[in-house]
């Protein structure tokens, strides 16, 4: 089916069976031009919460749909395609976890919203990387915390909150290889132009931000600074919202490697229109959770929440 048909096809469904499309910042332009809503994975979650549609289309990475699912469980949820996973997710395990969390049990645990909903049920609090800061002050200066699973924002926050809390060792794979060698050399390509960078990147890389944020942070700000001219050093998804608001500014992706401008997470890039138009249509990958893990792994995402609406998110 050509591109026309299929976006009428999915606008008609979504009126049919009173759905919204929610998309993350990373999904192809093209899927974001059609959502009615794009954010960041904690906007997304408000979103999720306080829909009345029906259906939601997620259309994300597996674990934003199953925390969409767990906010609104009377909602059916679908994603375009079931196997859009994501490496933090992979690389913490539950039962792995668990052995590492019943070591410290005197530790609460904070966990970053990129992990499974068995992990969010063991968890005190959840956190995105837009009130991870906030989450994490909010415990008294002694608490003891364990952060899990992106140990680039944990060490991230240790460094600017001065906590010591004991990191899972996983890393997001699209930001973790950003290089530092090829920031310099565009810093140097572009002497006027300012840094950008999303807090699952490496230290060293942080280290030279001039702005460190979340992805709806990060596009506020070349919003409103003054700047004419942005590295940024995180998915590629985001620039199309960049472009999309401020056309006069110019935005320079940090590649990974020398040939490569493709800085694309391989999860988020599966949903394709296609997929969408047939989930809708077929009512196909629909997320589907037990009660019981829907009740434990609710309460710290509810408590993230609370805490983001006092700090003003
Ligand atoms: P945010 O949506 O919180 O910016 O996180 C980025 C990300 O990598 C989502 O998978
Ligand atoms: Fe996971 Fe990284 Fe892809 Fe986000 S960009 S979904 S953290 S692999």
């Amino acid at each position: 089916m050509e591109k026309e048909k299929i976006v009428n096809n999915i606008l008609k469904l979504k009126k049919e069976k009173n759905a919204i499309i929610l998309a993350h910042y990373y999904q192809i332009p093209e899927i974001q031009d059609i959502a009615d809503f794009i954010g960041d994975s904690l906007g997304l979650s408000q979103q999720a919460k306080k829909t009345n549609a029906d259906v939601i289309v997620f259309c994300g990475v597996h674990f934003m749909a199953e925390t969409a699912k767990i906010l609104s469980p009377e909602k059916r949820v679908f994603i375009p395609d079931m196997e859009a996973g994501c490496s933090l997710v992979s690389l913490c395990p539950t039962e792995d976890f668990i052995k590492f969390r019943n070591k410290y049990p005197d530790h609460k645990v904070i966990t970053y919203i990129n992990c499974s909903s068995e992990i969010k049920a063991v968890s005190d609090v959840i956190c995105t990387s837009s009130n991870a800061v906030g989450i994490v002050e909010s415990f008294a200066k002694n608490e003891k915390l364990i952060f899990a699973p992106d140990k680039n924002l944990g060490s991230y926050i240790n460094s600017i909150t001065g906590r010591e809390m004991l990191l899972w060792d996983a890393t997001c794979e699209v930001h973790d290889i950003l290089k530092v060698e090829r920031v310099i050399k565009l810093k140097n390509e572009y002497p006027n132009a300012q840094l950008i960078a999303h807090p699952e990147c490496k230290a060293h890389i942080l280290e030279l931000a001039d702005y460190i944020g979340s992805t709806t942070a990060l596009l506020n700000y070349t919003i409103s600074n003054q700047g004419k001219e942005f590295i940024v050093a995180t998915e590629t998804g985001i620039i199309h919202q960049m472009q999309k608001y401020s056309p006069d500014k110019k935005f320079i992706v940090v590649p990974s490697e020398e040939n490569c401008l493709c800085n694309d997470c391989p999860y988020m890039k599966m949903n394709t229109l296609e997929k969408i138009s047939n989930c809708l249509e077929y009512e196909v990958n629909e997320i589907l959770i037990n009660e019981d893990l829907i009740i434990k792994a609710r309460k710290p995402i509810e408590k993230m929440l609370e805490i983001s609406k006092k700090l003003g998110f």
